[in-house]
């Protein structure tokens, strides 16, 4: 039987790889395509949620990580650093640890989830808290990389758009082209970039015979490209796009309008509502800010701009249980049942528990 062999090998002819290069993988891609009755029920239409959870350190980072750290070691760096809200720091702090690599991780003070701290602690990386927002942390990378010995590991660097691409050829390759529309989260606007470079190749190349609108959804606290301006202050329960003045901001307009597309903001209680709905009526558990692409198909299907008959594909980024706290803390926000804030505790016996 085939086992998935990881982005880079499985799409090497797409990736600026050579067959001397030293491959450092965790088995990233192939992530499920899932159908969504509820969603597809509501905007009659069809659609699919991209489950970057099921990467090996529970989210799209890794598609972005394989390529990075490859390119590492083939410049011969010793350390890597990164600034992060958590994912791209688990996803660093794993794909160093394989590639032997010193990895310094900075992440805003108090801000990113118990579950990805413990991540990067757990695969050995050096974890700096700054007291700052992300936009300061990516900051001070930038500088760090500049004027010492250590690889930059943000989507600013290239190799880690060129590995997120990929996700792009797996909707079409499992599909058979291109979705009529592709909606996801942005916050440092990586993702968005990826995608759309991805769909354009494969149409380039003529293996997908479309191109999708291109749907970006921010948080509605920290949505500099609908703003129109950086954010000094960015606020969201979401705290993973808790981003103000996105690297990627150029790019992410372009495949906004290259596509036909937009970019809007959804509230913290649309995306919670998102989240649960996700979790309740898919049956696919993410992280609060994963669900702003389903928040947005919901706000926009309200709000009756959202075409009947037409394919979707929603990027859900990362891994419930990388913030799981949502769900149990706050089940006046979610929709939760009530159950989950106070469990119910019985004796050990049938009749009772039946009852
Ligand atoms: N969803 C999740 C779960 C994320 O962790 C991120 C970004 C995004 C969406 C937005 O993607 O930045 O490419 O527009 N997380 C980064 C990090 C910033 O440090 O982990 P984007």
């Amino acid at each position: 039987a085939h086992q998935w062999r990881g982005v880079i090998a499985e799409y090497a002819d797409r990736l600026p790889v050579d067959e001397t290069t030293r491959i450092i993988t965790l088995g990233e891609g192939g992530t499920p395509l899932v159908p969504a009755p509820a969603l597809s029920a509501l905007v009659e239409g069809e659609v699919h949620l991209k489950v970057e959870g099921m990467n090996p350190t529970g989210s799209f980072k890794d598609r972005g990580m394989t390529m990075a750290i490859t390119a590492a070691l083939a410049e011969g760096a010793k350390a890597v650093v990164c600034a992060s809200t958590g994912n791209t720091s688990a996803s660093a702090a794993a794909y160093a640890t394989q590639a032997g690599l010193t990895c310094a991780v900075l992440v805003p003070a108090g801000k990113i989830s118990m579950g990805k701290m413990s991540q990067a602690i757990a695969h050995g990386a050096e974890l700096i808290q700054i007291d700052g927002n992300f936009d300061g942390c990516l900051d001070v990378a930038r500088k760090l990389a500049e004027n010492y010995p250590v690889f930059l590991v943000n989507s600013v660097n290239p190799s880690r758009i060129e590995g997120q691409k990929t996700a792009a050829f797996e909707v079409v390759d499992a599909l058979g082209d291109a979705p009529d529309y592709h909606l996801l989260p942005v916050g440092n606007a990586g993702n968005i970039t990826a995608y759309w470079k991805g769909y354009k190749e494969y149409y380039d190349d003529a293996v997908a015979t479309s191109l999708p609108t291109m749907w970006g959804f921010q948080a509605a606290g920290s949505a500099p490209i609908v703003a129109g301006h950086p954010i000094t202050e960015p606020e969201t329960v979401a705290t993973a796009i808790r981003i103000g003045n996105p690297a990627s901001w150029e790019h992410a307009e372009a495949a906004r309008d290259e596509s036909g597309g937009l970019i809007k903001a959804v509230t913290d209680e649309e995306i919670l509502h998102a989240h649960r709905w996700l979790s309740a009526k898919e049956g696919v558990f993410v992280e609060p800010a994963s669900a702003s692409g389903a928040a947005g198909l919901i706000k926009e299907h309200a709000a009756g701009r959202v075409p009947p008959g037409k394919r979707w594909v929603i990027t859900v980024t990362g891994h419930g249980l990388k913030d799981p706290d949502w769900a149990v803390e706050n089940p006046e926000l979610t929709g939760a049942a009530e159950s989950a804030a106070a469990p119910t505790q019985l004796p050990q016996d049938v009749e009772t528990v039946a009852h």
